[in-house]
């Protein structure tokens, strides 16, 4: 039998449901002001919720994709967005619309840092298994003949050199393969005898620390009694010692730079409280999405930067290289499918998807690509139940099938100094059949011709809004 609440009763209940729900909840009115917040909400925002309502969203969540459904009073689904404190949320974004008339927005999101990090950890284990099982360490690395030619070269005399081996600095855009040429040249090093078979790869990210003090205990190690509560540790540069120390995201080091610059120089370190010295060898590679030069002391810098190797942009690899990349993509889907539910699986694209796929504009570079690329194909092949692991699965991958964010043009980077998104290609361009579907799919996302002629514009189609809107008609569409 139902009980019967009043409404108070359902509003206190309500209330209790929302604030123990894992997710946050933010209600925004038309200007972005608070209306409701949850306590998971707060939580995230370092907050309460008295101190959250009535204020303006952007102070605690400054990218929030509520601020863009205002603007556009269009959904965000399942849109990603990190946070300037390194964390980050699924978004589902709404616009909140009471008796037809748009009153604000509603946003649920989940914290997804920790999964973000393990399945950086499961990337980190697949390039190493990718590079361990090859007898050439750089073999893995499309490019390297190409466009990483002249990075290869660096990295072998940086560790082969007689003279070496030496420290050395990896600069590159988010996603260009950082880690993964950081942890060639470990393998390459055990490969020619520069470091023995069981030396260690001990990598740090330095923006993960919040305090120096404490990221200095974990690179140097402590002595017990060092301050209250100090155990005795071995520092990270500690535990390298005889193989390769990963600085990980090296603008971030604050104020133990100079400790590791002492460490480099003679050779020794001293754990945060010690006296005693530890003898350290070991090879320093920093990785950084930042011209080091601007940000290290200069000495750190010069002794880092003898060997400085540049990893290009996606963008300014050959098209060679961008189908190696797709087609290296594809197979590994297809032997990921293999190996872990026995399906065999057989990946091919139209020519049309192929076109946008490799002249897309990739912020995010070779990561954004593969991950697109691995969307494309998710979108395209029926799901493992469906399927009967016997038979050959076959799936042709077409543009409706390209996840939407590639098509449209994203505010989004905008806010976050990138360049929008450019479909550039020559054969895009003046292929009719894709323009049309890509017409038809923002149509169906609800733009005017006005703005989806905008939006082509951008990505480098010519064509105006009458031209727009006279496809539409053509097509029975509106
Ligand atoms: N040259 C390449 N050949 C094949 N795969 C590559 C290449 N470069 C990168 N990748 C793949 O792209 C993904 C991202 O590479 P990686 O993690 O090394 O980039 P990164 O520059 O370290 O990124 P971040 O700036 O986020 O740390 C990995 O899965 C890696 O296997
Ligand atoms: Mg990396």
């Amino acid at each position: 039998m139902r009980t019967k609440f009043s409404k108070d009763e359902e509003l206190i209940m309500l209330h209790t449901i929302l604030d123990n729900l894992r997710e946050g909840i933010n209600v925004v009115d038309e200007k972005g002001t608070l209306l409701f917040v949850n306590k998971a909400s707060a939580y995230y925002a370092h907050s309460t919720v008295q101190g959250m309502v009535g204020e303006h969203i952007s102070k605690f969540y400054p990218k929030a994709a509520l601020i863009e459904v205002l603007k556009t009073k269009r959904s965000l689904l399942d849109v990603k967005i990190e946070h300037d404190d390194g964390r980050k949320y699924i978004v589902n974004a709404v616009p909140l619309i009471i008796n037809e008339q748009f009153r604000g927005g509603v946003a649920t999101f989940r914290d997804v840092t920790e999964i973000e990090e393990l399945s950086q950890k499961l990337e980190s284990l697949e390039i190493e298994l990718a590079l361990s099982k090859v007898n050439d360490a750089f073999d893995p690395i499309i490019g390297k003949n190409e466009s990483l030619k002249e990075a290869v070269i660096k990295a072998q005399r940086a560790i082969g050199s007689p003279g070496g081996p030496r420290h050395a600095i990896i600069v590159g855009e988010s996603g260009t393969g950082k880690t993964m040429f950081v942890k060639a040249m470990y393998y390459f090093a055990k490969k020619i005898g520069v470091l023995s078979p069981d030396a260690p790869f001990i990598e740090v990210n330095c923006a993960q620390f919040t305090n120096p003090d404490i990221a200095a205990i974990e690179i140097f190690g402590s002595e017990k009694g060092a301050f209250t509560g100090a155990v005795e540790k071995r520092g990270l540069l500690e535990l390298a010692n005889g193989g390769m120390f990963f600085l990980d995201e090296a603008h971030a080091l604050e104020h133990y730079q100079t400790m590791l610059l002492k460490a480099l120089e003679t050779g020794k370190i001293r754990r945060i409280g010690g006296r005693k010295e530890i003898d350290i060898d070991v090879i320093i590679v920093a990785a950084s999405t930042k011209n080091l030069k601007n940000v290290l002391l200069p000495e750190l810098y010069q002794r880092l930067a003898q060997y400085e190797i540049k990893l290009p942009p996606l963008r300014e690899r050959p098209l060679s290289e961008k189908e190696q990349l797709l087609k290296c993509f594809k197979e590994n889907y297809e032997k990921r499918a293999h190996e872990r539910y026995k399906i065999k699986l057989k990946v091919n694209f139209s020519n049309a998807a192929k076109g946008i796929l490799l002249n897309a504009y990739y912020p995010r570079n070779i990561r954004q690509f593969r991950d697109i690329v691995n969307a494309s194909i998710d979108a395209a092949v029926p799901i493992i139940s469906d399927i009967n692991s016997k038979s050959e699965v076959s799936a042709l991958i077409d543009i409706d099938n390209i996840p939407f964010d590639l098509l449209e043009c994203e505010d989004r980077c905008e806010s976050e100094e990138l360049e929008p998104v450019h479909i550039i290609s020559e054969n895009v361009e003046n292929d009719e059949e894709v323009l049309q579907k890509i017409i038809l799919r923002l149509r169906k996302k609800g733009l005017g011709p006005r703005k989806i002629s905008n939006i082509l514009k951008e990505k480098g189609f010519k064509i105006e809004y009458y031209q727009v809107a006279y496809k539409l008609k053509k097509l029975d569409v509106d």
